[in-house]
């Protein structure tokens, strides 16, 4: 019997020296990687920043739970047929440059919603269906959100934002007024609009000609 140790047997050097490595291999993968892949990202010049307005809305956006139900990633057409419903090109990085922490969502209950501002860009249209989405698409299972919104007998009062229900859904002498989390949640929705062209995500090099004929023969 050798009294050496075997070469699979632990101890606490090799325990720490193995731990090390896949530390060492997982932060690569994981966070150098995506790094150095995303850190030529730039915002392509069709999108603007997010107004202080829109940032608002983007809070009522995660603190509401859309994300729980609709993404923000149309995909590719050899993926998804993202493109013929209606959702948009693929998304790029570039598209998500103000986006912190980004929406991407997983979930598609409800429609992506990354081109929503530009297929529904009607204020009134997107107001009346968080007050009610039965109104406008019937049999939806979208959760309504009245506490955005306040329900009044009476007129609304100068500066307010009254939402016009369709005819069926209109209470006679109530009137809903938007608060403002109603309006800047909207005001999100609307900016949601990446049908510019896309930047490609990196500099594409120019193969040579010369090599180019050698590699196809
Ligand atoms: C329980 C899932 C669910 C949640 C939560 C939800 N939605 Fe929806 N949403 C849907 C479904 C389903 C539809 C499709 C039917 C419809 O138009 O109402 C939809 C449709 C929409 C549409 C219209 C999309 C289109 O292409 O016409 C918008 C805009 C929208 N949702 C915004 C929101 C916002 C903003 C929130 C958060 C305040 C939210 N949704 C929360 C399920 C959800």
């Amino acid at each position: 019997m050798s009294s050496g140790k075997s070469f699979w047997e632990m101890d606490e050097l090799r325990i720490i020296i193995g731990g090390m490595i896949i530390l060492g291999g997982a932060t690569g993968i994981l966070v150098l990687l995506p790094y150095l892949l995303l850190e030529n990202v730039r915002p392509p010049e069709g999108l603007k920043p997010y107004t202080e307005q829109q940032l608002a809305g983007r809070q009522q956006y995660i603190a509401n739970g859309c994300v729980y139900c609709h993404s923000q990633q149309p995909r590719d057409s050899k993926l998804a047929p993202d493109n013929k419903r209606g959702w948009g090109r693929a998304s790029v990085a570039g598209d998500y440059a103000y986006d912190a922490p980004h929406l991407l969502g997983t979930m598609r209950t409800g429609p992506d919603l990354l081109n929503i501002g530009a297929r529904q860009p009607s204020k009134d249209w997107q107001l009346g269906h968080l007050y009610q989405p039965r109104a406008y698409t019937p049999g939806s299972n979208m959760p309504s959100f009245p506490y955005l919104f306040e329900v009044r007998q009476g007129a609304a009062k100068p500066g307010e934002t009254v939402v016009n229900l369709p005819p069926a859904f209109a209470k006679p002498g109530e009137v809903v007024v938007a608060k403002p989390q109603a309006l800047a949640l909207v005001d999100y929705l609307l900016a949601l609009d990446r049908t510019y062209p896309a930047l490609p995500a990196l500099p594409v090099a120019k193969p040579k000609a010369t090599t180019a004929s050698k590699e196809k023969p």
